[in-house]
């Protein structure tokens, strides 16, 4: 790495990542490489790199090579999206900026810049983490007279040409996160987001890779744009050859307007390159773990009441439901949407930020007292961005509604957009949630939003406000979190809809959906877990019947999917038979005793070899121990599926691979030879006594897939073993009288 700060290129190096930026002649920065290591490079190496990625002259084409800039610039004759579209009363539209020399550490690199024709001053900032998640933004200032209006701020990553598949997100409430994947063609493949916040269909990451890359294997480029508002990633590929994928914030006419001396940041733009989709959450995941908020306690067991009671309210029943929770060793409970004035549905209230004297007379602390007096913590929905038009707030001060052209945008779930860009709004809304905050003993916050930004506009001229309301909303949660530095906050909106790493600095975890049929929170937690890791992941245990999808689960297949991530319960327990209660119980010890592995470890997603079969474990860090489950998604039109690997294990030490009994499928019992011994007593450890292989004969032979019913579970307990072994090598496993019968 050179820290020389007059060296026209830098080599920012990670673990696996090397980034490669060109600073000559006082240029914009530009990307000669991003992607895999390239080890220890001399200055003259390094000249080689960036001679090697250097764009020739092509026939009609510009006379001189072209460069292209982190910040695409038009003056570089470049064809696709600019990296500043904005201009000032229709001049200074196309910049030609000239920087300074670079600030260099190991880690960063910072430029500044200036076009004095133009007016306009430019910092680009580079970040590489020590496990190789790159991140640029840009900041913009207008530095001459009149008004520099900002339409888009637009950063931009090189791919290279191998790279011709894309895979990104999809989806919609409920559903969140559903993948699709399409050729990379000329042309640009643009997602924006227009909905004022992230949204159930984000791409979430915008992927490029090379074609049928994986989980496990296959190089692969993505894009996240770190920002709770409007946003475009896109991927585009010229026809002079250049591709790259990158993204901004999407601005509405006139939101960013800069007299002299303001300036523009732009959202961090993260670029993440992994041999594999794996490697590249990983990236994602150690980002985030890294940060300062990042949670270092235990993820508590959680009871969420909002599928137990709705908006029916009642101190005495809500006390006896914590009391079952407490009786089944549950750690947090969470009081959602339903507790302040006037909310007896979802048609009034919001705004109106006081308890509801009606149906809790005393208050909420003696609720928090009793779930705190039975060892639990207590937590409260919010949802400070909104209003009904039935409340107090509303009828109050309509002007503080956000809307424009004189009239009010379309109602969504009978609610509308509280203006938080007014400091009377914000300063009312902050002072509401103080004061609950102080009256009542509160460790955590559902912080929701359930409604698209559509008409956002200030009034009373009716101004696009969404940029404003962005940054509103993330000042509210900074401003609490300075006030109540121990509060714990979840991001949650209709379900997933706010996931992503501007909302992630300041919250503890993410609700990943309102659909906790595990049918469903396979897929979404899979794709979610690409950003998110399992321990900021909500994922809950709910009643038999999914209120979302109208399917039965048996408890074990709801509890082996919610268990892969901060596990929790959003079901009327007092409604559970004691069977159930005794299940859960099993299932809350296997938590307890692995969540420190599950928060901690890497996440494997085996590469799909058959549809109706999904794989997904953890391994810690050390490689010491794993868990994975197996997951049937469906029937197998074959009788033995085949062998599963699995990944990310030590290729030499030898493990135990135990299954437990605890997620046993039902419906078939014909369990494979290396299922061993089964154990004859019950309890939360009960399972089979497994085999014991090495790391290489995991990963590359495998072990055949035990049969199950459709919509179940296997868990699998991996856990290194001492030098001497254990019994039951793979290889000298015994055939045995197996199948057993599925009588
Ligand atoms: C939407 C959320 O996603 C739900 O979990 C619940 O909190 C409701 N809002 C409450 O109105």
């Amino acid at each position: 790495m050179s820290t020389d700060t007059r060296q026209p290129v830098v080599h920012l190096r990670s673990r696996a990542v090397s980034v490669v930026i060109d600073l000559h002649d006082g240029r914009l920065p530009s990307i000669a490489h991003w992607g895999a290591d390239l080890g220890p490079l001399d200055d003259a190496e390094l000249a080689d790199v960036v001679r090697g990625a250097e764009r020739f002259v092509t026939e009609n084409a510009p006379d001189r090579p072209t460069r292209l800039a982190v910040l695409p610039e038009q003056s570089e004759a470049w064809l696709g999206r600019p990296g500043i579209t904005g201009s000032r009363d229709g001049r200074d539209w196309s910049p030609l900026f000239t920087m300074e020399p670079a600030q260099v550490t190991p880690r960063t690199v910072t430029v500044d810049g200036e076009d004095a024709e133009a007016g306009l001053a430019i910092r680009i900032e580079f970040e590489l983490s020590e496990a190789g998640l790159l991140r640029v933004r840009a900041t913009l200032r207008n530095v001459a007279d009149g008004v520099y209006r900002l339409d888009d701020l637009h950063l931009a990553l090189p791919i290279p040409a191998r790279a011709r598949e894309v895979l990104d997100l999809a989806g919609r409430w409920g559903k969140e996160r559903t993948p699709q994947r399409s050729p990379l063609r000329v042309g640009a493949w643009v997602r924006e987001d227009r909905r004022g916040r992230t949204g159930p269909d984000a791409p979430l990451v915008l992927n490029v890779g090379v074609p049928g890359f994986g989980f496990a294997t296959g190089e692969v480029w993505g894009v996240h744009v770190g920002w709770s508002g409007n946003q475009r990633h896109l991927a585009e590929r010229l026809s002079t050859g250049d591709q790259v994928i990158g993204g901004g914030e999407l601005l509405l006419p006139d939101e960013i307007r800069l007299a002299r001396g303001d300036a523009y940041t732009s959202p961090w733009v993260y670029g993440a390159h992994g041999d594999g989709l794996d490697a590249q959450a990983a990236l994602f995941h150690e980002h985030l773990r890294a940060q300062p908020g990042h949670p270092a306690r235990d993820r508590p067991l959680t009871l969420n009441v909002w599928e137990a009671v709705y908006f029916d309210h009642d101190a005495e029943a809500l006390m006896q439901l914590a009391e079952v929770a407490s009786s089944l060793g549950i750690e947090r409970f969470v009081l959602d949407d339903g507790w302040f004035r006037g909310r007896r549905h979802d048609r009034a209230g919001l705004g109106d930020w006081f308890v509801d004297e009606e149906v809790w007379p005393d208050g909420l602390q003696p609720l928090a007292d009793r779930v705190r007096s039975l060892g639990m913590e207590f937590g409260l929905w919010f949802e400070p961005e909104m209003v009904n038009l039935d409340s107090d707030l509303a009828r109050e001060h309509p002007d503080w509604i956000m809307q424009t052209g004189g009239r009010l945008p379309i109602p969504a779930r009978n609610q509308q957009v509280l203006d938080l860009g007014r400091p009377e709004a914000f300063a009312a809304v902050l002072e509401r949630m103080t004061a609950i905050l102080t009256e009542v003993d509160i460790a955590y916050i559902k912080w929701d939003q359930n409604r698209d930004l559509v008409d956002a506009g200030s009034a009373p001229d009716g101004r696009a406000g969404v940029h404003r309301q962005t940054a509103a909303v993330y000042r509210l949660m900074d401003e609490l979190t300075r006030r109540f530095p121990e509060l714990e906050i979840e991001s949650c909106s209709s379900g997933g809809s706010r996931v992503d790493l501007g909302v992630l600095e300041r919250t503890h975890r993410v609700w990943a959906s309102d659909c906790s049929d595990p049918l469903e929170r396979q897929q979404i937690n899979r794709w979610t877990a690409q950003l998110v890791p399992l321990e900021r992941l909500g994922a809950h245990i709910a009643s038999g019947r999914s209120h979302t999808t109208g399917r039965s689960h048996e408890l074990s297949f709801r509890a082996a999917t919610a268990l892969f991530g901060h596990l929790g319960v959003e079901w009327d327990l007092r409604q559970a038979s004691p069977a159930e209660l005794e299940e859960l119980r099993g299932w809350f010890g296997l938590y307890r005793r692995t969540r420190d592995l599950l928060h901690t470890g890497r996440l494997v997603r085996e590469d799909v070899f058959d549809d109706a079969l999904q794989i997904t474990g953890v391994v810690a860090e050390d490689r010491s121990r794993a868990l994975f489950s197996l997951t049937f998604l469906s029937r197998s039109d074959v009788a033995r599926i085949g062998r599963f690997t699995l990944r990310g294990l030590d290729p030499e030490r030898r493990y135990r691979v135990r299954p437990l009994r605890i997620g046993e499928p039902s419906g078939g019992r014909a369990v494979p030879a290396w299922f061993g011994e089964e154990d004859e007593v019950d309890g939360p450890l009960a399972g089979w006594t497994g085999v014991v292989a090495s790391g290489a004969v995991l990963s590359h032979s495998g072990l055949q897939t035990p049969s199950s019913a459709p919509e179940r579970a296997w868990i699998v307990e991996v856990s290194a073993v001492g030098e001497d072994g254990d019994a039951g090598s793979i290889v000298g496993c015994r055939p045995r009288d197996l199948p057993r019968s599925s009588a």
